[in-house]
């Protein structure tokens, strides 16, 4: 990594964790997003800012985003002239309607220009806080610009979604994830395999934040020795693919009690969730060429006990579920 601002800064920060010490401080820090960073640019640059809205899944970089965005607009006073609230905080709507109202109408001095409110987490809010909401943005426009973050679009009601400009943050790219890690991976000193850091891309699917937690919870715990594939389902406390393939050639060949024992005691002696071996036996079943009324058969079968275990399903009947679809895969592949 080249000697940046943010490098300098973070000798300041060693105890800090990897999440906060690399977060992106200006928006050319962060990685993929182009083109939702080109056009809030552009917003600003016409000094035309509307009211946005972030979404999408974890550790894709929204926070970050719309902080880098402030600290462009306000340069260094930008922490009087932005409210962060935590919408999911159980403090109701009014004690958010004040800390807005006082925040509003307090004007900086020497400045005539609007102020940001950030509203994290805005799916948690309760519809009737939500319909609040929609009058105080709009009483507040005058003066504020509002930018809503949220995981699932969806939980937010219409007449926000009509008053805001919706972007969504994708899961960020392997290529993305990889290039960003590889910068801290060399500016820590990290001493990593190539198989580990592969699958440490793979298990995080896309989540920034989750792929550092992990990196440097190996990187603690592994000190000096080099981090080895191993250590990352160790810390992830995910099956290795080998244990996957081991349980599932368990559930093909073997009789239902044997299998059903080898099945309970690798999860109780890895500590492994049903979730996660259901998770694995999907991406094994992508690599393995199933018959297909076989593989339709069992990708079917595992959404089914996924969603189950989901709604409070017990995990020994949904095992006992898991080795029964396996075998009925088996059946339907030899009738073929
Ligand atoms: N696009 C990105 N570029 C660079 N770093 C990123 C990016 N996305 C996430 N990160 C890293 O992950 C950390 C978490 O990102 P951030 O808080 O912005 O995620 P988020 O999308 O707001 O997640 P959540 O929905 O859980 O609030 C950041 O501190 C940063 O280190
Ligand atoms: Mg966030």
């Amino acid at each position: 990594m080249a000697a940046t601002k943010m490098e300098i800064d973070n000798n300041f920060n060693n105890d800090l964790p990897w999440v906060e010490k690399y977060r992106p401080n200006e928006l050319s820090d962060v990685v993929s997003h182009t083109d939702i960073i080109q056009t809030i640019t552009q917003f600003i640059n016409k000094q035309r800012l509307p009211h946005l809205l972030f979404y999408g899944p974890p550790g894709t970089g929204k926070t970050s985003t719309i902080l880098a965005i402030a600290r462009k607009i306000y340069g260094n006073t930008w922490k009087r002239n932005v409210l962060e609230l935590n919408a999911s905080d159980d403090r109701g709507i009014d004690v958010v309607r004040d800390q807005i109202k006082s925040f509003a109408q307090t004007r900086t001095l020497f400045s005539d220009g609007f102020k940001l409110i950030i509203l994290d987490e805005a799916d948690l809010m309760t519809q009737q806080a939500q319909g609040a909401l929609r009058r105080i943005i709009e009483h507040y426009t005058p003066t504020t610009r509002f930018c809503i973050i949220c995981n699932y679009v969806n939980k937010i009601t219409p007449a926000i979604l009509s008053r805001c400009t919706r972007f969504r943050f994708s899961p960020l790219p392997k290529q993305h994830l990889d290039a960003r890690l590889g910068d801290v991976i060399d500016h820590e000193k990290v001493e990593i395999d190539d198989d580990a850091k592969d699958a440490l891309l793979n298990l995080t699917k896309g989540d920034m934040r989750r792929a550092l937690n992990v990196l440097q919870a190996c990187h603690t715990a592994c000190m000096p020795e080099k981090i080895t594939i191993d250590d990352v389902y160790n810390v992830t406390a995910s099956p290795a693919p080998s244990t996957i393939e081991y349980l599932i050639k368990s559930m093909m060949n073997d009789d239902i009690s044997t299998c059903y024992q080898r099945v309970h005691t690798l999860k109780r002696q890895n500590g492994l969730a049903l979730q996660d071996i259901i998770a694995g036996a999907y991406d094994y079943i992508q690599q393995i060429e199933f018959p297909v009324p076989t593989r339709l058969h069992l990708l079917d079968n595992l959404a089914e006990i996924e969603y189950r275990l989901s709604s409070g399903a017990s995990e020994t009947i949904q095992l006992s579920a898991l080795i029964a679809a396996f075998k009925i895969g088996i059946d339907l592949a030899a009738k073929q």
